[in-house]
């Protein structure tokens, strides 16, 4: 089969047009668009503004920052290529806080240039992306007048609050949203900056565990021996969840995992995974997990369950002798094909309450989640993004199950019923959500002309 290779007017208009892209996907980094924070609502309707000017500067059409209730959803569309396919192409404009502030080398959203890296919040997730798709279409329309696809962008800005408001946007656009894939543009490379398909991604069930003792702080010479500590009995709880084998102890957690084969596990095996490598990036003494299971495998095809946050009583300066009256934690499980996030939170649910001591009320909350989602490797569009990754970074892609979660990718194929391809360029260790976030520079340029190629190749093959 063909490999597309960029053609020279698209290299030269690409060649001379570098520094004005950089300098627009910079001004993208400056606007802290923090969706989970309501004080930069604004900023979030700023960077949606932005992506609208540009897709409308870059010959993009129907532009419009949707209104929501929430943050604008940015949709625009080019629908020229009769006979062609049509490509949905989803990314997300709104980023993660960015505490602790301190260990940041330079403000985050000040970005800098520094050894071929960007270095912002939201420089890899998702801006990075974002800029990448936006590029490659305007790229193409200025030196051809025409894609070889018909495209519809759609950007949201509540990815990292939890999409809320895009299954009914979804919903209520479903008959204009025809396409033939939706090409879902927040993931990134494997390790070691390998072009990657991402081909698994995992769901979440987010609850709340509230443990209540006495009607407030009491005395704990007084008063302990006497009561349940609420502290203690939430330790107890969240230690009940999960045996010594680092399997989750919930009745029925396991049931509707779908089984990796022996095919799946050796093509995992095969992934050229250095497990030091990330103990020592990481830091900590040994990498653990459920038993029976490698580390990728654990990572990407295994369900878990994870405390994120524990609070209640005491812990200033100096010792204060309480028994507290409260006590609270955040819990999450990440999901796998086909575990269904309702269905976890309330096994989630009832165990807690089976397991709580006696002496104390427990209330057990559900914050949210998204389903998984497993597509396949062979589906005509991945396998174009796949040659155009191996035309353009001169590697064949690896296919590789995600840890992370883009609930989103599910309602493509449940709302719109479109096959999903997950893909993008974001650095595996690009500290996405966490200090000193990062891009590449070489894998966001490569990256417009994986994306351009990828739009000729599934052009060329829209059966596969
Ligand atoms: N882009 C990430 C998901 C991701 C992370 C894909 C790493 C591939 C590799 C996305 O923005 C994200 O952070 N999702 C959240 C979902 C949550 C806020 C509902 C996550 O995984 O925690
Ligand atoms: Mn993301
Ligand atoms: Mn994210």
């Amino acid at each position: 089969m063909t490999i597309p290779m960029p053609t020279p007017a698209l290299e030269a208009y690409l060649d001379a047009t570098a520094e004005r892209r950089l300098a627009r996907y910079l001004d993208l980094l400056r606007i802290p668009s923090i969706s989970g924070i309501a004080e930069h609502a604004p900023d979030c309707r700023r960077a949606a503004e932005q992506l609208a000017a540009d897709m409308r500067a870059g010959g993009m059409e129907h532009v419009e920052a949707s209104e929501t209730g929430g943050h604008p959803i940015v949709y625009a569309d080019w629908l020229h290529a009769a006979g062609a396919p049509t490509v949905l192409l989803y990314g997300h404009y709104d980023v993660q806080p960015v505490d602790p502030l301190d260990e940041w080398e330079a403000a985050p959203f000040e970005p800098i240039v520094r050894d071929g890296r960007v270095l912002a919040r939201g420089a890899s997730d998702d801006k990075s992306n974002v800029s990448i798709a936006l590029s490659a279409a305007e790229a193409i329309l200025a030196t051809r007048g025409a894609l070889p696809v018909n495209l519809r962008f759609v950007f949201e800005g509540e990815e990292e609050s939890s999409s809320v408001h895009l299954e009914p946007w979804l919903t209520a656009n479903a008959a204009r949203l025809t396409a033939d894939v939706a090409l879902v543009a927040d993931s990134g490379f494997f390790a070691g900056n390998m072009p990657a398909i991402t081909v698994g991604l995992r769901g979440l069930a987010a609850a709340e565990i509230h443990v209540t003792g006495p009607f407030q702080d009491v005395h704990s010479g007084v008063f302990g021996g006497a009561i349940e500590n609420p502290i203690n009995a939430l330790a107890s709880i969240i230690a009940g969840l999960k045996g010594p084998d680092g399997r989750v102890r919930i009745p029925g957690f396991y049931d509707d995992v779908v089984a990796l084969s022996d095919a799946e596990r050796t093509a995992m095996a095969a992934l050229p995974f250095d497990e030091e490598a990330l103990r020592a990036e990481l830091d900590v003494p040994a990498l653990v997990g459920e038993s029976g299971w490698t580390t990728m495998e654990r990572r990407g095809a295994r369900p878990t369950l994870d405390a994120n946050g524990i609070w209640g009583g005491f812990s200033g300066e100096g010792s204060k002798t309480i028994i507290p009256g409260r006590a609270h934690a955040k819990i999450t499980c990440r999901l796998v094909a086909n575990q269904d996030p309702t269905r976890i939170f309330e096994l989630l649910r009832d165990y807690v309450m089976e397991i709580a001591p006696p002496g104390v009320r427990v209330e057990v909350v559900a914050m949210g989640g998204g389903r998984p989602t497993l597509t396949p490797h062979d589906q005509p569009a991945t396998r174009a993004f796949a040659r155009a990754l191996e035309a353009t970074f001169g590697q064949a892609p690896v296919f590789v199950r995600e840890g992370g979660s883009i609930p989103v990718a599910a309602s493509f194929e449940s709302i719109l019923g479109l096959p999903v391809t997950v893909m993008g360029f974001m650095p595996p260790n690009g500290n996405f959500h966490a200090p000193n976030e990062w891009m590449d520079l070489g894998n966001f340029e490569t990256g417009i002309r994986a994306l351009a190629a990828f739009f000729d190749e599934f052009a060329a093959h829209p059966g596969g």
